[in-house]
């Protein structure tokens, strides 16, 4: 198929639900990029795979949510096309052909590989997890995306697949495309227990399909400033947790909350109020276009996608082969 826009790829490893920090780092800007680009939207189920090749069974449950988020998120399947990793065997066989000029101390040496190595624990990485970098250069080139648009932790991924183009077309043939990056507005969102970052597993996270009652309920417990006991205490927003989301997710607002807050007139309380009703007021039109797509509904998306998805992956496959010198019954 010929590119006629712009193409991007991205995509999220099932997991579990989409919180506000997967919205605001990368989902929201892939929502407004659908229109300008060719959207590519992977579901890397084998990577999940490579921190939780023990829980396959809870795989598909985690494929349906994802994709539930995506289109309440506002992913428009007429747009963008969503598709499952796994399915295109054409990626795994690139992935391969990578791994043969990829150095393990490279890999050994990525930011993202070695935090998330800490985070699960992992004393000795597995061969799987240690190369999903490789495996995600292939997910992107096989696509020849022109911009991947992640959240920050990306970017080393994205600049060693960048790496790979350009030692695969110096060393075959000028097949491959060089990504660009493209971060989000809110690069990393805090979590609701002031740590770093929004996270499923850290448990400090509000998601897209939560519903108002547990928005409020999750704001209500969110850390504040400790200094502040009384109402009328004053307040110090830079290390306020709900002052950072305010910044987020009510920005019109933000002058006056600092003022008020600063010469404690406002409580703790009221602040909280109001950013909830900030948020379930983003959230409100997920759940209503969550309503619109039943399970088979969703499988047909991913039927549709994945198919669509593989015959790109098809025709990039034979341009690397031709390239690499391996397609034998052609000579
Ligand atoms: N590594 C990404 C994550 O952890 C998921 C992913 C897999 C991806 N393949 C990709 C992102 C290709 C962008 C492009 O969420």
């Amino acid at each position: 198929m010929p590119k006629i826009k712009k193409r991007i790829l991205t995509g999220d490893r099932p997991t579990g639900s989409l919180h506000l920090g997967h919205y605001v780092g990368s989902l929201k800007n892939r929502v407004k990029l659908q229109d300008e680009y060719e959207s590519y939207i992977i579901i890397a189920d084998v990577q999940a795979l490579t921190t939780h090749w023990e829980k396959g069974e809870s795989l598909y449950d985690s494929v349906m949510q994802i994709t539930s988020d995506y289109l309440a998120a506002g992913l428009d399947p007429n747009k963008a096309t969503i598709f499952i990793q796994s399915m295109i065997p054409e990626i795994h066989e690139l992935t391969m052909y990578f791994s043969m000029f990829t150095s393990v101390n490279v890999l050994r040496h990525n930011p993202t590989i070695k935090t998330e190595a800490a985070q699960h624990g992992f004393k000795d990485m597995t061969y799987g997890f240690l190369g999903y970098p490789v495996s995600q250069a292939a997910d992107i080139t096989i696509f020849k995306a022109d911009l991947v648009p992640v959240g920050e932790d990306q970017i080393p991924h994205i600049e060693f697949t960048r790496k790979i183009v350009r030692r695969f077309n110096e060393l075959y043939a000028p097949v491959l495309v060089e990504p660009e990056i493209i971060v989000g507005e809110i690069p990393r969102l805090i979590g609701l227990d002031g740590q770093a970052k929004m996270s499923k597993s850290l448990n400090n996270a509000i998601f897209l399909a939560d519903p108002p009652e547990v928005v409020n309920q999750k704001v209500w417990n969110a850390v504040t400033d400790p200094a502040r006991i009384r109402k009328n205490d004053p307040g110090h927003p830079e290390v306020c947790t709900v002052f950072t989301y305010h910044q987020v997710f009510n920005s019109a607002e933000v002058p006056e909350i600092e003022q008020d807050c600063r010469q404690g007139n406002i409580g703790c309380v009221a602040c909280k109020k109001n950013l909830a009703s900030k948020i379930n007021e983003l959230l409100a039109p997920m759940h209503e276009r969550r309503k619109n797509y039943s399970i088979s509904d969703i499988k047909d998306i991913l039927k549709t996608g994945t198919a669509k998805a593989h015959e790109v992956a098809i025709e990039t496959m034979q341009e690397v082969r031709e390239a690499m010198k391996i397609d034998y019954f052609k000579q």
